[in-house]
């Protein structure tokens, strides 16, 4: 029996691959230092543990409502209001199993085979990956670093046409660890206001920003407001990658065929871990949490910005969110493939190859700074030989 034709361009997540490669060769005895998952080297903290415990001890094991109990709700409600500045309503949101299903949910409830979806270019694959499952005409638009990595506003309008249902953004991004400026937000704003098409805003590494600068959400915007899904979750500000909770906040009018089919996808969250959300976000002014990974995160992005500024070979723009550096290895005169083979292969230090998130990132190596600063003071001494290296190369 063949699977659903829908499915034939499903392939292995090239991170996952990487890091099976990393096993392999730490089997070998190799030190290996990982730059490769975007998942926190933190403990999800104790009174998320704790919360989840009473949880489970006082009742909280039977199903939930699909969209998760009113006080989760509320309680990202309240997290939009005091963080984002942004009102709604908890009949507004969904709780999901982790983003990544929120992004499953959104992209299968709204794209009908032949639509079109607007990408970054690079971008986090899953996006892409869904939208292909849809059927929908994936187009892109390119996220450079000679423009700081924002939107190309002429380069958008040209994107946009009458079958254009979806255009995804990512601010922090991954696998870039940049953030879009409020102006390139509001000149997206005034691209679509008038058009019949929805914004998915994928908002999950907003609370890990850097140098003052604020993660702006589209459903700021007047323009963009009414067409805005945004997706978030717990994985990386509260590091708790295991735990698998996400949530949609859609305009009311988007919010039945949601509702329905994610109770058909899931049937609802694990309730005493959704208690455990709950209370994350309302007690995490007690404990600091967020806010002592986030300084600590910040420490190493600026020690690693510097080094890798100091060097012959690689270079990288000032990164302002999430836990990213795309670093520029277009000076090592090899394709990003095989500057991160050859990096492993003679230097133990695994990072992610630019061009699997897209055209746009063949050139660059993404490196997660979601690693101890001990590994990374390791590692950027390997890449300081490394670079060393490529000059006696003649390169
Ligand atoms: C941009 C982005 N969106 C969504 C996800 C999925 O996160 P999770 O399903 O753990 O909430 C990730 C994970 O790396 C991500 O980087």
């Amino acid at each position: 029996m063949k699977k659903a034709d829908r499915l034939n361009k499903l392939e292995m997540s090239k991170i996952r691959m990487t890091s099976k490669l990393m096993d392999q060769l730490e089997a070998e005895g190799r030190d290996i230092i990982r730059f490769t998952y975007g998942e926190p080297n933190f403990d999800t903290p104790k009174y998320i543990k704790d919360a989840c415990a009473d949880a489970l001890y006082n009742g909280h094991t039977k199903y939930s409502d699909y969209n998760g109990p009113i006080h989760f709700r509320q309680a990202v409600c309240d997290k939009y209001e005091r963080e984002n500045g942004l009102k709604f309503s908890p009949d507004q949101v969904i709780s999901t199993h982790g983003s990544a299903q929120a992004a499953y949910l959104v992209l299968t409830t709204f794209l009908n085979p032949g639509d079109e979806i607007i990408i970054p270019n690079p971008m986090y694959n899953i996006y892409r990956i869904i939208a292909e499952i849809c059927g929908a005409a994936v187009k892109e638009y390119k996220l450079k670093e000679e423009n700081e990595f924002q939107i190309d506003l002429k380069e958008m309008e040209r994107l946009i046409t009458d079958k254009t249902k979806m255009i995804v953004i990512c601010s922090p991004s991954n696998p870039i660890g940049s953030v879009l400026t409020e102006e390139n937000l509001r000149g997206l704003g005034e691209l679509v206001k008038d058009k019949d098409l929805l914004i998915c805003s994928d908002e999950i590494y907003d609370r890990l920003v850097y140098d003052g600068v604020e993660a702006v959400s589209p459903a700021k915007f007047d323009t963009m407001r009414d067409k805005t899904i945004i997706i978030n979750g717990f994985s990386k500000a509260f590091a708790m990658t295991g735990w698998r909770i996400g949530y949609v906040i859609t305009p009311s009018e988007f919010f039945e065929p949601l509702y329905l089919h994610t109770g058909h996808q899931v049937s609802g969250m694990a309730d005493f871990i959704l208690e455990a959300c709950t209370v994350a976000l309302n007690d995490e002014h007690k404990y600091g949490a967020v806010e002592a990974m986030r300084s600590e995160f910040d420490e190493r992005r600026r020690y690693i910005y510097r080094e890798i500024n100091s060097m012959k070979h690689f270079s990288c723009l000032n990164p302002t969110g999430a836990f990213y550096i795309f670093m520029n290895i277009r000076k090592t005169g090899m394709t990003s493939d095989e500057f991160c083979d050859w990096l492993v292969k003679n230097y133990d230090v695994a990072m992610i190859t630019g061009s699997c998130f897209g055209t746009e990132g063949e050139g660059f190596a993404r490196i997660s700074y979601a690693s101890s600063i001990e590994n990374i003071k390791k590692a950027m001494a390997r890449l300081h030989e490394a670079d060393k290296k490529l000059t006696e190369m003649g390169r």
